[in-house]
């Protein structure tokens, strides 16, 4: 195998040599040619994809394809013997994300659960971009299933906020982007995490001394061909865009918390992180970084996206510039109502071809919510019959989407109202989580 340095090399003189006259595509095909040749063990770009489907941590567009996002990636796909692997050592049934294959992919579940199984800790690590006043339905997915895992592992959890990714990208204003993230946080401790066992922290406030030597050392080992390969960052990128990438791997690695969150001893401690599969690109390179910092691989497991409410196919991603395109926390009844209404569906344009040949499921958006949030089952199963072969008209789903999501958005106000300034104050104090 080359040495990396040489490859590193090598591709710096290709680019040199052909920016002028190539696309910033072609380029980073280069890149990734030269990586494969020289047997690189993940696989790093493509988070720019081709022209009809784009998945990368900011954007998400086209009609996604999910088996091919993973196949591009290069994650493995969870399959029936590794959800019953996970039913087995929790002893209990699967989340319905997980029963149903919407949480899908993954990058070294396996290794959790055999340390799991020996006996030894892992510790959960998920966050939140604050750009909006509150979540939407599709950010609610990954703390609700972080949830779940924390419960059913019995493990700790930290949470980052990164106040300063949305600086970076959305151009926010910095002073917003804390508020927006404490704002956020709220939502959070609102799903329900185990308060003695959680630790959420803002990049701005936490990003220093043993966490900022991490940073340091991974932002060492990506040159600037690799961060462009991954995330098709161009020369007008700001050199804040460069260095983030390190900043969301840094709580990968338990090291990076100093507070006494980790007892000493456990320095090394595995983690698993549970995001969307947009997130992947980050932790790609997080992964290809570790064994040269002898750091563990962080593991993952990876959700398909959350369609919006308006474009059509299983596509996109909620925008906050379109509030209609999600349903946020904060809608009242009648917007869930309205927004509801307005969704794209799979049913015909009248009650006479609807009866004759039912609805097409694949690009009706109330049904895969449905498919989400409705946890019955056997209700799920029925509607998926009724109205797949035209006996249930797309007035009738849209209606029963609207009652379990309001009842999903009811319940979770209430929560988060019971959530004060102390509870925010006492999850983001660090403190030891292993007790
Ligand atoms: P953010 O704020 O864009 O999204 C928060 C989490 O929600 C997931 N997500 C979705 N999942 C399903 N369907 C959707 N439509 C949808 N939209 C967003 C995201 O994958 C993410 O898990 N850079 C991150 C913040 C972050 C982070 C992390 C996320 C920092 N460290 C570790 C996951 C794991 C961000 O801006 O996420």
């Amino acid at each position: 195998m080359i040495d990396k340095t040489e490859i590193e090399r090598i591709k710096q003189v290709i680019v040199e040599k052909l920016s002028s006259i190539h696309t910033l595509k072609r380029v980073q095909k280069i890149n990734q040619l030269v990586d494969e040749i020289a047997g690189q063990e993940e696989r790093e770009t493509e988070s720019l994809s081709s022209e009809e489907q784009v998945v990368t941590p900011w954007v998400v567009s086209g009609k996604i394809d999910h088996d091919k996002v993973i196949e591009k990636f290069g994650c493995k796909r969870i399959d029936e013997s590794l959800i019953d692997r996970v039913e087995r050592l929790t002893s209990r049934r699967a989340h319905v994300f997980l029963r149903r294959g919407f949480f899908y992919a993954h990058r070294d579940l396996d290794k959790i659960l055999d340390c799991y199984e020996s006996g030894k800790k892992f510790y959960l690590y998920t966050g939140r971009g604050p750009s909006s006043e509150s979540l939407h339905l599709g950010h609610l997915i990954p703390f609700l299933f972080t949830k779940y895992l924390q419960e059913a592992f019995k493990v700790p959890l930290v949470i980052q906020i990164t106040d300063d990714e949305k600086k970076i990208w959305k151009k926010l204003d910095k002073e917003e982007t804390k508020r927006l993230g404490r704002e956020n946080v709220k939502d959070i401790i609102a799903c329900g995490f185990d308060a003695s066992n959680t630790f959420i922290f803002s990049s701005y406030a936490t990003v220093g001394g043993k966490f900022y030597e991490n940073v340091v050392e991974i932002a060492d080992c990506i040159t600037v061909n690799k961060a462009n390969s991954t995330f098709g960052f161009t020369g007008e990128a700001s050199t804040a865009k460069m260095i983030f990438p390190s900043v969301q791997a840094a709580p990968s690695f338990s090291s990076s918390f100093p507070h006494k969150l980790f007892p000493d001893e456990k320095k090394n401690i595995p983690c698993l992180i549970p995001c969307a599969i947009d997130q992947d690109p980050y932790f790609r390179l997080t992964r290809d970084v570790a064994p040269r910092l002898d750091f563990i691989k962080p593991a993952l497991i990876e959700s398909k996206f959350f369609p919006a409410l308006r474009a059509s196919g299983n596509n996109g991603k909620m925008s906050a510039s379109d509030a209609n395109s999600a349903i946020y926390i904060n809608d009242s009844a009648a917007d869930i109502k309205k927004k509801i209404n307005s969704a794209v569906t799979g049913g015909r344009d009248n009650l006479e071809d609807q009866k004759k040949y039912g609805a097409n499921l694949k690009e009706d958006i109330p049904f895969q919510y449905l498919s989400f949030f409705l946890e019955d089952d056997a209700e799920l199963e029925h509607i998926k019959k009724e109205y797949g072969e035209g006996r249930m008209t797309t007035g009738d789903v849209k209606k029963r989407l609207v009652q379990v999501v309001t009842e999903i958005v009811e319940r979770h106000r209430m929560a988060r109202a019971a959530v004060t300034d102390e509870m925010v104050d006492a999850f983001m104090t660090p403190r030891p989580l292993f007790e």
